[in-house]
């Protein structure tokens, strides 16, 4: 019988296609794996209502309905009201666009604090506001470790500061970043925050309400879905930004005024699917039935990070005991301080050499930046193509694959 604490692995790597399991697969932090029902949904989506929604005729109804029940589940998902999430092409496009919508209401020599642990997508938009005479503030790391120190913060605010971009997960370290101190000491100068949740959502539940968070961005790619990024605005903040679509949308129209892209129609029904994910997990894993999403998930994430931590223990045991072997972020394996992305380096081999060689024993891991180029130089590696190596994992990973990642590193790290 399953242990009601456990995740039933089995079951879960039975919702995906068959294949993924060949390899183990530890780059879960560049794009998660899409279960079956996702596929459906976009499948199902383009062969029985390939038309425009919002006309009369039944296809198109049934395209918008398709469309909107995508939409507000994601809305759950977060905790927000539907008009306060915009779905579009991705996070590092929906943070552009934030940028420009806000900057008209800041002036000459006002300032933003930008985190260096930020992955570039929420860090270069806000540098280019440099171009309107806004001033771009460095709030560094300060070791290995990669925390976001709350002293430094409290210095570098100062009136002028209009708005603080940060991580909630450093998609390099994984550390987890106190969303909620940050927020409210920012707020305390009355400076907005820009949360980078894409390396966060795969892994812990969402509550940008009780966080308090001006913006949240995540990728659904990175949540077992298609590749669309979501951003959650404050409705008053939002009201204040400037449209960034077409003229004839109106400013309170949220729904569409931070979406220039337009919407992905198939990608915003497949939506749906990650609903319907969850959904099946949480009802295989629990007897107790939760009337919203939004508990549904809260209740299944904590299951995830349950397991997550067992991955984490056993990787950080084995990496950590390495002499030769440079790990970026915290070495505690608690749910409640990292999330399973592990990022190093080696003192006698390259990253790109290490990641090639466990290719051999079917071990999928990754090298380089990460896009997170400033963090990585901040770190004093000197090719940062180079960069780290990283091993990230999910909930559907299994202990017997973190052990083939450890024998194949040993063998490869001698
Ligand atoms: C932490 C983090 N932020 C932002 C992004 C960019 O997301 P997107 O590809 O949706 O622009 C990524 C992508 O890897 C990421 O890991």
């Amino acid at each position: 019988m399953l242990h009601r604490t456990d995740l039933d692995l089995p079951f879960i790597r039975r919702q995906y296609p068959k294949n993924h399991w060949d390899w183990a697969f530890f780059e879960n932090a560049g794009g998660a794996f899409v279960p079956h029902c996702v596929i459906q949904r976009i499948s199902a989506y383009m062969t029985q209502t390939q038309v425009q929604p919002g006309y009369p005729y039944p296809e198109s109804i049934d395209a918008a309905d398709r469309m909107n029940l995508g939409h507000k589940l994601m809305a759950e998902f977060v905790g927000a009201d539907i008009d306060e999430i915009t779905v579009s092409a991705s996070t590092s496009f929906n943070v552009y666009v934030l940028a420009q919508a806000l900057r008209h209401l800041w002036k000459k020599d006002d300032e933003i604090i930008v985190a260096t642990l930020n992955h570039e997508a929420n860090s270069g938009p806000w540098r280019r506001l440099e171009e309107f005479g806004l001033k771009i503030v460095e709030w560094p790391i300060e070791s290995d470790t990669a925390e976001l120190n709350l002293n430094t913060l409290h210095e570098l605010l100062t009136e002028k500061t209009q708005l603080v971009a940060f991580p909630h997960v450093s998609n390099v370290a994984g550390n987890v970043n106190d969303v909620a101190a940050i927020t409210k000491l920012a707020h305390s100068v009355g400076a907005l925050v820009c949360v980078d949740g894409v390396a966060y959502a795969p892994h812990r539940a969402l509550r940008v309400k009780e966080w308090d968070v001006d913006f949240y961005l995540f990728s659904f790619y990175k949540v077992f879905g298609p590749h669309m990024g979501c951003l959650y605005g404050r409705r008053d903040i939002l009201q204040k930004a400037k449209g960034q679509y077409h003229y004839f949308f109106d400013e309170d129209d949220l729904l569409h005024k931070m979406n220039p892209a337009g919407p992905n129609h198939e990608s915003i029904a497949s939506l749906a699917g990650i609903a319907d994910y969850f959904d099946t997990l949480y009802t295989h894993h629990f007897d107790k039935d939760e009337a919203s999403f939004f508990a549904r998930s809260q209740a299944l994430y904590a299951k995830f990070a349950e397991h997550e931590q067992l991955l984490s223990q056993k990787f950080l045991d084995f990496i950590t005991s390495r002499k030769d072997i440079r790990l970026i972020g915290r070495h505690e394996s608690d749910k409640n301080i990292r999330v399973p992305t592990f990022s190093f380096t080696s003192n006698t081999m390259s990253s790109e050499k290490i990641a090639r060689a466990v290719c051999q024993d079917k071990v999928a891991i990754s090298f380089g930046h990460f896009y997170a180029k400033r963090l990585v130089e901040n770190l004093g590696v000197k090719d940062t193509k180079d960069g780290l190596v990283r091993c990230s994992m999910a909930h559907y990973n299994t202990i017997d694959e973190v052990e083939k990642l450890i024998r194949s590193l040993d063998r490869v790290l001698g």
